[in-house]
């Protein structure tokens, strides 16, 4: 399964990309507000640091001027993945980008009808909200599930990006049903690699090894 950060912090990005385990970036436009950069700017600063692709979002809502923003949001790098809303706009504006050979991210998916469209729509990406649905009071990860089997019994390619990613159960889940991508706040998964046991077990190991009095470089 793919990792992706979730943000538009550069700092977290670093540091994730430095592990050699991130494979792509996800933005959107509350994102960048919190990180109080400039669009094109911190996108085409991610698109440097991170090989994979750069979710970088469209705000209009009519397909002409979408295609417009995408024009725009494209150039900035070879990795860019245009993000669009799942609407019928959205998706014309989907079938357009991709049949030009544009990766594209189709966003706030809430139904496996949804996705399928998207698939139809030649999506790269289709990205499912679990967090949001969990709000909710509906099983978020019920809905991956339900997308994995309508996207297996079609051969579809598009790639199901969970997102709304909120801690690790998310992640863990998601790879059980075999999502193709996560996309998680830096947060969530810095915390993959943490486990209580892995600390205390280093730490034994340590405090038995300083008594042999001994040292692998000296
Ligand atoms: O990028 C979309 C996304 O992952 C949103 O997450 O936590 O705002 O529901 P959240």
């Amino acid at each position: 399964m793919k990792f992706f950060a979730d943000t538009a912090e550069l700092d977290d990005i670093k540091e994730l990309a430095a592990t050699g385990l991130l494979d792509g970036v996800t933005t959107n436009p509350s994102l960048i507000a919190k990180s109080g950069r400039d669009f094109m700017e911190v996108t085409k600063e991610i698109c440097d640091i991170v090989d994979g692709p750069v979710s970088a979002e469209v705000v209009a809502l009519d397909h002409e001027t979408m295609m417009k923003e995408a024009e725009v949001l494209r150039k900035i790098a070879d990795n860019v993945c245009i993000k669009v809303p799942l609407t019928i706009d959205g998706l014309k504006t989907c079938k357009s980008l991709t049949s030009d050979g544009t990766m594209v991210n189709v966003t706030l998916c809430f139904s496996a009808n949804q996705a399928l469209l998207a698939a139809k729509a030649g999506a790269s990406f289709i990205s499912p909200f679990v967090g949001r649905h969990d709000d909710n009071g509906f099983n978020g990860m019920e809905l991956i599930e339900d997308i994995r089997l309508v996207y297996d019994n079609y051969e579809y390619g598009t790639e199901i990006l969970v997102a709304s990613v909120r801690h690790v159960i998310h992640v863990l889940e998601s790879a059980k049903i075999g999502a193709d991508v996560m996309t998680a706040p830096p947060k969530v998964i810095q915390q993959l690699f943490n486990h209580t046991l892995t600390d205390k077990g280093i730490e034994g190991f340590l405090k038995d090894w300083k008594s042999t009095g001994q040292s692998i470089l000296a």
